[in-house]
């Protein structure tokens, strides 16, 4: 299923359960926004698309191919223990919730506050820690396949509502560097389809909002601090000029 075709459906699925609490009206605003994507299939959406039981993907590249932004110490240990102790935890926490393992990764983040308030927690950091992660390795650009620049639909949306990427960039590690504590930076694309960015604590997905994530930095000090220690604005410039412009264009289509 492409991006907009689990944006609808997950959609329809969330409005249809009858419990309480307000799903953000712009999950249904999002799903119809024009220039969503059509067609493009990334590993991210394919981890929404999961259902209990998740697993973990494997990275999508040699855990020393991003150096020496990130080392292979730190991209081993960030992949292989932390972002399979997130799908573990959930499993755990879902495991005795059989009604809910009909939803999709992207329905139980989207549709967060129906679901039973003693699973909520679980679902916000470990269902958000999992549908975090999948994107951000995809978002590394490995070796020479780094794409420079933002290109098409996104490089217009940068222009239009950043008027550069230096400036979209300027804007991540404002939010990135003035995270307190755990968390991460975003930009995404809003229900009134514009981009915007947020700074999130923990591992609070935008899609709790209804927000479409397109880039993410990690500033949790797991995904960092053996190499950079404290430095984590230097960590942030190294993320910035290593993302894959290609993945983050195929968010918005
Ligand atoms: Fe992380």
């Amino acid at each position: 299923m492409d991006r907009r075709g689990f944006l609808q459906q997950s959609a329809g699925v969330v409005a249809g359960v009858a419990v309480s609490g307000a799903l953000p009206s712009a999950i249904a605003s999002a799903a119809n926004a024009p220039g969503m994507a059509s067609g493009v299939l990334v590993a991210p959406d394919a981890v929404l698309n999961q259902r209990y039981p998740f697993t973990l993907p494997p990275l999508p590249y040699a855990a020393n191919a991003v150096e020496p932004a990130v080392d292979a110490q730190t991209m081993g240990i960030h992949h292989d223990r932390h972002h399979a102790a997130y799908v573990t935890n959930l499993n755990t926490a879902l495991a005795s919730q059989s009604a809910l393992h009909q939803y999709t990764l992207g329905e139980l983040l989207m549709g967060l506050r129906r679901w039973p308030a003693p699973v909520q927690t679980a679902i916000r950091n470990n269902g958000g820690g999992h549908a975090n992660h999948a994107l951000f390795w995809n978002l590394l650009a490995p070796g020479a396949a780094s794409a420079a620049a933002p290109t098409g639909r996104l490089a217009e949306m940068i222009t239009r509502d950043f008027e550069s990427v230096a400036a979209l960039k300027a804007a991540m590690k404002t939010a990135a560097v003035g995270q307190f504590g755990s968390g991460w930076a975003w930009l995404v694309k809003t229900a009134t389809n514009r981009l915007a960015v947020r700074g999130l604590p923990n591992q609070d997905s935008p899609l709790l909002e209804g927000e479409l994530p397109i880039v993410g930095i990690d500033v949790w000090e797991h995904a960092y601090y053996l190499k950079y220690q404290n430095r984590r604005a230097d960590y942030v410039d190294a993320l910035l000029a290593r993302i894959n412009w290609d993945v983050a264009g195929a968010q918005v289509g």
